[in-house]
């Protein structure tokens, strides 16, 4: 069987913008792969080094959505990046032979360096992307559902795969990032992204009420200010939205907005009851895995099949770059 390694950052609780991107397809594909979810703690840590209490109580967030987003622990794997210690032998390697000019070009890199006002970047987040390499090759994955930001460091982690087996002899497979169709959501204020610093996120673990009132005062067409004034579907937060969650009734709500027959509150009200459909049965598995100790359980299961298989990987490792001294005692 194939396999899947993806994760998030536990930095906050995960909204409909991992959903689309990522999460949608790991419930999917579980049944088909052997998949491997990363909590990624020390990448995190990578931004928020300051604050390590902030990170730990959001591993268990992290986890608790993605368990309440459909994936099912038994075929699932999710585990705990800084407990797998193969992962970090594996940064020190792979940055044997990555250069710093290759990191400093990474798109996704200068773009969150600006977001959070870093001039002078550490060691660890100009290096993340090597982290993530690692992070997607200590169990050999081939697949790497994520959203389009994430391409660049896919590019690293190819990059890092290919350069391994041509200097050392051939352990990686080089692996393939599936982006989903839609793979970026606009944020409820109209900026191109859905993001929890920008604070215009609908979150996984939202109650009715607040979807109600998060979508209801959404940014829409401004052209709009009669219901019968025609729309521009194409520049509409709440249209998009119906492009990710509703895609069946797409051409009929661009139709009637764009002819003036459908007014944005009942748009909107639409919108709600098909974003209910998904969140509310994530809302009863998010209550059956919310119970002492469960969460924990399934980490420490998850984490003890990632560290077998970076065991499997760093034997091969050791091997192919004659470190292998002595035998594993
Ligand atoms: N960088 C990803 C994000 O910010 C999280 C992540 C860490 C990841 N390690 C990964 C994603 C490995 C895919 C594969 O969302």
């Amino acid at each position: 069987m194939e396999r899947i390694l993806t994760g998030d950052r536990p930095t906050g609780p995960l909204h409909l913008g991992h959903y689309v991107g990522s999460l949608r397809n790991r419930v999917k594909l579980q049944n088909e792969y052997d998949t491997f979810i990363i909590v990624a703690d020390i990448q995190a840590l990578t931004t928020h080094w300051e604050n390590p209490e902030l990170i730990r109580n959001n591993v268990r967030e992290v986890t608790l959505d993605n368990l309440a987003a459909g994936l099912n622990p038994e075929k699932t794997s999710i585990f705990v990046q800084s407990m797998v210690p193969q992962i970090a032998e594996l940064t020190v390697l792979f940055g044997l032979y990555t250069t710093v000019s290759r990191l400093k070009h990474n798109p996704t890199i200068k773009t969150e360096a600006k977001l959070y006002g870093f001039t002078d970047m550490t060691y660890g987040f100009l290096g993340y992307p090597v982290s993530q390499a690692a992070d997607i090759l200590f169990c050999r994955a081939n697949l790497i559902p994520v959203g389009e930001d994430q391409l660049p460091h896919v590019e690293v982690t190819r990059f890092v795969a290919r350069r391994f087996n041509e200097l050392y002899g051939d352990v990686f497979p080089e692996p393939k990032a599936l982006v989903s169709e839609i793979s970026r959501l606009i944020g409820l204020d109209g900026n191109a992204k859905m993001s929890k610093s920008l604070g215009n996120a609908i979150y996984l673990k939202d109650d009715p009420k607040e979807i109600k009132k998060k979508v209801m005062s959404a940014v829409t067409d401004p052209a709009r200010i009669h219901k019968t004034d025609p729309g521009h579907p194409d520049i509409c937060t709440i249209f998009a939205y119906h492009k990710a969650f509703n895609k069946v009734e797409i051409p009929e709500i661009e139709d009637s907005c764009k002819k003036g027959t459908i007014g944005c509150v009942s748009c909107k009200k639409n919108l709600i009851k098909k974003l209910e459909e998904i969140l509310s049965p994530m809302r009863e598995r998010r209550a059956e895995f919310d119970k002492p100790g469960l969460i924990e359980d399934i980490l420490i299961a998850g984490t003890d099949k990632a560290v077998e298989a970076g065991k499997e990987t760093m034997a091969l490792v050791r091997e192919a770059m004659h470190t292998n001294y002595w035998k594993e005692r």
